[in-house]
């Protein structure tokens, strides 16, 4: 938390494309009431990524958006189909990915397993962002035996360890079990295993597990609540944090923090630009607003933060739904804006009836 009595806070806010823009601008409209409650100032300068940046600026990741990001105390990001992206990542160097899988109790039916498979499920996916196969060596050529194209997965040991590092810290303040992605019987030379146990020599009180990311992926879907903290490279990561999707009863839910070494952050979503629903403003914009949660206890501002959570977890358990959860029997279908409504009116009610101004305000 900032030190002064009325903290400010500037925020970089890129849509980027499909129902990005969507979800950003609910999510801000949620975080401006927020502060307002708690007395701190969000001041929010736009950005631009991916193919409006490409318009704009003949640049995926151009350099008006660097200005803007630079200095800042975080970028909230809505999603891109192609380009800027990963180079933004890569930037700010932004290695260590947070992806909460956490079940809300009134959505336990919405799970693809069955409610008492994964009642209290509490995972956190920590996934290497900037390395890896999504970065090493690679194009396309072509030989005798004809054209190939090729993607290599390339760790230095530093990059391991230091994402290990993060995920231990991690496992000991949770409940001291740190699970290994790996896949060191085809390809050995990526000794996740031997280089986290090493690390782990520093954290006595945590539990280092190894497990071949295919049987990871399956006890995943089996016997999810037996996980704490999962550590993940980039490619394997970004496939088991959509099993959580699945989990939770929508990948529309998720939402994950991106930090570099000096506690900077990327606040994006977990799933991507969904086409299909663009435009219609019927986006879940619940994803954007865990991420826009994270962020706030990034910057130590934790009653903002349980005030979003709180106020999310009272509108779901009134059977308010978006489309992506397929309400269903007394369930009540709503649009992303309305979704909006009932959140800020959720914060403003609780115990605060004197910022009903406020939210009017907002509104
Ligand atoms: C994610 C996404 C991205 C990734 C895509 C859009 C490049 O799937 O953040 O999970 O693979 O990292
Ligand atoms: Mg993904």
């Amino acid at each position: 938390m900032k030190s002064s009595s009325n903290p400010s806070y500037r925020i970089v806010a890129i849509g980027g494309e499909g129902i990005g823009t969507e979800v950003v601008e609910a999510s801000l409209k949620v975080l401006q009431l927020v502060a307002k409650l708690e007395g701190f100032t969000l001041q929010i300068n736009y950005g631009w990524l991916g193919k409006t940046a490409l318009e704009q600026f003949g640049s995926y990741f151009p350099q008006a958006t660097v200005e803007l990001c630079n200095g800042s105390d975080g970028i909230v990001f809505g999603a891109v189909t192609q380009g800027g992206l990963l180079e933004l990542r890569k930037y700010y160097d932004f290695f260590c990915n947070l992806r909460p899988i956490r079940i809300v109790d009134s959505l336990l039916h919405k799970s693809s397993l069955r409610a008492e498979k994964v009642q209290g499920l509490d995972i956190l996916v920590i996934r290497e962002l900037v390395s890896g196969i999504y970065f090493g060596p690679a194009g396309r050529s072509s030989d005798e035996k004809g054209a190939y194209g090729y993607h290599t997965m390339l760790y230095y040991d530093e990059e391991i360890r230091r994402i290990a590092r993060q995920a231990l810290e991690k496992a000991q303040q949770r409940r001291g079990l740190l699970t290994v992605a790996h896949k060191e019987n085809a390809l050995p030379h990526l000794p996740w295993t031997r280089l986290v146990q090493e690390e782990a020599l520093r954290f006595p009180d945590v539990v280092v597990e190894p497990m071949l990311v295919d049987n990871l992926a399956m006890q995943m879907v089996l016997n999810p609540q037996r996980f704490d903290v999962i550590l993940a490279s980039n490619l394997f990561g970004d496939i088991l944090s959509d099993i959580g999707g699945a989990l939770v009863g929508s990948v529309g839910l998720l939402g994950s923090a991106s930090l570099n070494s000096d506690g900077f952050g990327l606040y994006e979503a977990v799933h991507g630009t969904a086409p299909d629903i663009a435009g219609k403003g019927i986006a879940n914009p619940l994803g954007t607003l865990a991420a826009c949660v994270l962020m706030l206890q990034q910057w130590g501002e934790l009653g903002a933060a349980q005030r979003i959570m709180a106020a999310q977890e009272r509108v779901l358990a009134k059977g308010y739904r978006t489309a992506d959860l397929s309400p269903q029997g007394a369930e009540i279908l709503v649009n992303t804006e309305k979704l909006v409504d009932l959140l800020l009116e959720e914060l403003s009610s609780e115990k605060h009836s004197k910022y009903k101004e406020l939210y009017e305000s907002i509104k």
